[in-house]
């Protein structure tokens, strides 16, 4: 089966909205009109710069997507500081990051939180990018699959096929987050193949719709050999997403 190739743009924690809107003006001059045929392109900027980033989207007609990097379970409530995926869907988001290793690690997010937020973005119409991964120790003590079917079990718990074809799940290896050292192609194909077994056993139909994104230090010139590989649908880029030059490269990567 063709799945459709998909780019996001993970920006964490930068750019004011100012910053926002001239990334987005400048990714729309360097791209051609018709690479959101090709590609889905997805941003993902702070809470603070979603209007922004939406409406500039929408006013010029560019048919990238907005998404945001998190949100809370509940659809309202008494959660100081906190954005529900009903907030979000308001503003035109389409997308939402969730369970990126960054919250696991510094927000103690944990695989029953991720799964909530995974129900509840579903919910409201949003489409998860589901993020899983090893650490280094994880990978040399020879424990990753063990470690993502375990992330990917619980990530994807009382998720219905019908639902999970239309997800989003990113392998990122906690080593090759912002480190500059990028999984293997075939390293991170062979975890990717393996995390669309695990899909299988939910239901094998949605394994070969689900779109697996490899993610960790990609960059425009390791883009191609990466998505070369027959089970990488995309990338989550982080560092090489706040440069407009650089993001273009990796959306243009055929
Ligand atoms: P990186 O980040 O591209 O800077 O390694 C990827 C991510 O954390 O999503």
């Amino acid at each position: 089966m063709k799945r459709k190739p998909v780019m996001a743009a993970n920006w964490k924690m930068n750019k004011t909205h100012i910053e926002a809107q001239l990334f987005v003006e400048e990714l729309r001059n360097r791209l051609k009109p018709d690479a959101p045929d090709k590609v889905d392109i997805v941003i993902c900027p702070p809470f603070t710069s979603i209007r922004t980033v939406q409406t500039t989207i929408d006013g010029d007609d560019l048919g990238f997507g907005v998404g945001a990097q998190n949100m809370h379970w509940e659809d309202a409530g008494a959660y100081t500081g906190e954005v529900s995926a009903a907030m979000l869907a308001k503003l035109g988001v389409k997308y939402v990051v969730l369970g990126h290793s960054e919250r696991r690690e510094y927000f103690d997010e944990t695989d029953e939180m991720v799964n909530k937020k995974v129900q509840a973005a579903i919910e409201a119409g949003l489409t998860p990018i589901l993020c899983v991964g090893e650490t280094l120790e994880e990978r040399e003590s020879g424990v990753t699959e063990e470690k993502l079917a375990r992330q990917i079990t619980a990530g994807l718990k009382g998720v219905k096929p019908e639902q999970m074809k239309t997800m989003i799940v990113a392998y990122e290896p906690i080593w090759a987050i912002g480190t500059g050292k990028t999984a293997s192609p075939s390293d991170a194909e062979s975890s990717i193949a393996f995390i669309r077994g695990c899909c299988a056993s939910i239901s094998a139909e949605a394994a070969e719709a689900v779109r697996i994104q490899y993610g960790g230090s990609v960059k425009p010139d390791n883009i191609a050999e990466l998505m070369a590989e027959p089970n990488i649908d995309g990338a989550l880029v982080g560092g090489a997403s706040l440069d407009a030059a650089d993001f273009a490269r990796i959306v243009d990567f055929a």
